[in-house]
């Protein structure tokens, strides 16, 4: 069973999101038996929230339906998590400072956006305040990004076989 972490700032858009479209992706490529996918913040402002309900409004539009409940990243999750997938270099900053601190490693972190198929963007830029156009371009690129990081997640366990 292998681990996935999706890591944003507020855990309240991007990284509900992507941890539900993930698990559908798993799903449809018949490998979501294989993982266990869930989604924390680096900040706990809105601990205990569900997703912000435009990013629920836009993400139900493609037939996700968000139901995880903010929290911050915490120490369990080093070993937790044998992959830890950020959304901007704020994440991964924020990241390092938390290993840093607790004397801790990660053992794999990657930015979602390497691994986009159809789009060039660099992150998956917080929508929290922008328009309905920033939670759409939000869920475009995390529609493409988990499509990307599964089939490279495929690769590598073919490769192992
Ligand atoms: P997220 O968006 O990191 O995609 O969940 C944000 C949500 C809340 C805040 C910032 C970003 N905030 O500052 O409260």
């Amino acid at each position: 069973m292998k681990h996935i972490l999706f890591i944003c700032l507020g855990n309240i858009c991007r990284s509900p999101a992507a941890e539900e479209v993930m698990r559908v992706k798993l799903a449809q490529c018949g490998e979501a038996a294989h993982y266990v996918v869930d989604s924390a913040g680096m900040i706990d402002y809105h601990e205990g929230e569900l997703p912000d309900s435009r990013m629920r409004h836009h993400a139900a539009a493609r037939g996700y339906r968000l139901t995880h409940h903010s929290r911050p990243v915490c120490v369990a999750d080093f070993d937790r998590f044998d992959l830890v997938v950020a959304m901007d270099h704020d994440n991964l900053r924020r990241l390092e400072r938390f290993a840093q601190r607790e004397g801790r490693v990660w053992r794999e972190v990657v930015l979602l956006a390497d691994y986009l198929r159809h789009h060039q963007s660099a992150t998956v830029p917080d929508p929290y305040y922008g328009g309905p156009e920033a939670f759409e371009l939000a869920l475009d690129l995390i529609e493409d990004g988990c499509d990307g990081l599964c089939e490279a997640l495929m690769a590598r366990t073919a490769q192992n076989k």
